[in-house]
């Protein structure tokens, strides 16, 4: 699930590039050397050390103080970006529509502190519309360098597989992948061809490309329909892509109907003797995991069948949609799943996903997950 939104600042969030470039183009002048903004192309989205020293190189200037062009740069940047409002299209709205969906946001800049503090505020924002602000005075190494991304994770304690990065420079794109998480590219600055070359899981022309959201669900939408990956089907809570499965379905449910029929002989009942086994089909891959019931001395503590597959079943391939459940006991009519049971089938399983009930006896009962539980609850921001 998305849970965070990591924004590069300049060209994703702020146009000010072309505010750097003046006032850089202009330091060099004021040293004698007749340039413009043009000089600074290729050194963009890498720091402001790497902005002016490579600049400088490339011009061939000698005697260069990084420490004299950073001044120059903290006193006149200020100044020239007073007044103006330089947000890119979009930029408020999206982290707008990310406070209302409960989505983190984190900014995560290569350039000094102050100047990222100076953007936020000529973008219309303010310091505290961020869980977190990460600049170049936090890490050593610069992107393509993971460490920007990966500090942002830390604090804002989330995964990079639940993080969606913003950027505009194969470097940015690079350090975002390197940190784990999925990157969408604006073409501010390159192209779509290059961002998809350096490792951009979606390309968007600026963040106005974002209509607003008010869920992580929602979003993911979004970002799905510019991946080209198309959309998956929605089984409770989550969305899946479903393999195609290549068996007749009554093999399925036969093959389905002896994994839980074993996993019944496995049960740990002692104290209700009633044993139960289940089986649960992952849409994805197409593998079935058997579950059975295991009590306790503490009778709370036991855990049904149902969920011990299921449980099973996420262990070994993270997330599922669940395309069919056996249930099998020694009952008649055969058990149904439990309450609490049938609402974590619905956490992972779609409305019209079979439940088969079958005792030991041979007698079977099929019904799909709404005949069972009619009005699952799904969290707000878990619905698709
Ligand atoms: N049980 C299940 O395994 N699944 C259900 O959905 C209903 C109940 C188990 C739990 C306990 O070990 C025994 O049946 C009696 O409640």
């Amino acid at each position: 699930m998305i849970r965070a939104l990591l924004f590069d600042m300049d060209g994703v969030l702020a146009d000010s590039e072309p505010i750097s470039m003046t006032v850089g183009a202009e330091y060099f002048r004021s040293l004698g050397f007749d340039t413009d903004s043009s000089a600074f192309e290729g050194n963009l989205g890498a720091g402001d050390r790497v902005f002016f020293c490579d600049t400088a190189e490339a011009l061939g200037i000698r005697d260069f103080s990084y420490d004299d062009a950073a001044a120059y740069f903290r006193k006149r940047y200020p100044e020239v970006v007073q007044g103006r409002d330089i947000a890119l299209p979009g930029a408020v709205d999206i982290v707008r529509s990310a406070q209302k969906a409960g989505i983190m946001t984190a900014v995560a800049s290569s350039a000094l502190s102050w100047k990222v503090r100076e953007n936020i505020r000529a973008i219309g924002l303010s310091e505290s519309d961020f869980d977190v602000i990460a600049t170049g005075d936090d890490v050593r190494r610069s992107k393509p360098w993971k460490d920007i991304y990966e500090l942002c994770l830390i604090r804002l304690g989330v995964d990079g597989s639940d993080a969606i990065v913003f950027e505009d420079t194969i470097a940015g794109i690079e350090s975002g992948r390197s940190a784990g998480c999925r990157v969408v590219s604006l073409m501010t600055t390159i192209d779509g061809e290059m961002a998809g070359m350096a490792g951009a899981d979606a390309v968007i022309s600026d963040l106005s490309a974002i209509p607003s959201f008010s869920s992580p669900g929602e979003l993911e939408h979004i970002i799905s329909d510019f991946s080209g990956k198309g959309h998956g089907t929605v089984y409770g809570a989550n969305e899946i892509i479903p393999m195609e499965m290549k068996m007749p379905h009554s093999f399925i449910i036969e093959r389905a109907k002896r994994v839980a029929r074993e996993a019944w002989e496995n049960a740990y009942a002692p104290y209700s003797a009633f044993k139960v086994g289940a089986a649960v089909l992952s849409a994805a891959t197409g593998r079935i995991y058997p579950g059975c019931n295991v009590e306790n001395s503490s009778y709370g503590a036991t855990i049904c069948a149902e969920r011990n597959a299921i449980t099973t079943a996420i262990a070994a391939e993270g997330t599922i949609g669940i395309d069919l459940l056996v249930v099998c006991s020694d009952d008649d009519p055969p058990a149904p799943p439990c309450a609490v049971c049938l609402q974590v089938i619905a956490e992972f399983a779609r409305p019209d996903t079979e439940i088969v009930l079958c005792s030991i006896k041979g007698v079977e009962r099929h019904f799909t997950l709404s005949e069972l539980l009619p009005n699952p609850f799904i969290f707000p921001t878990m619905r698709h």
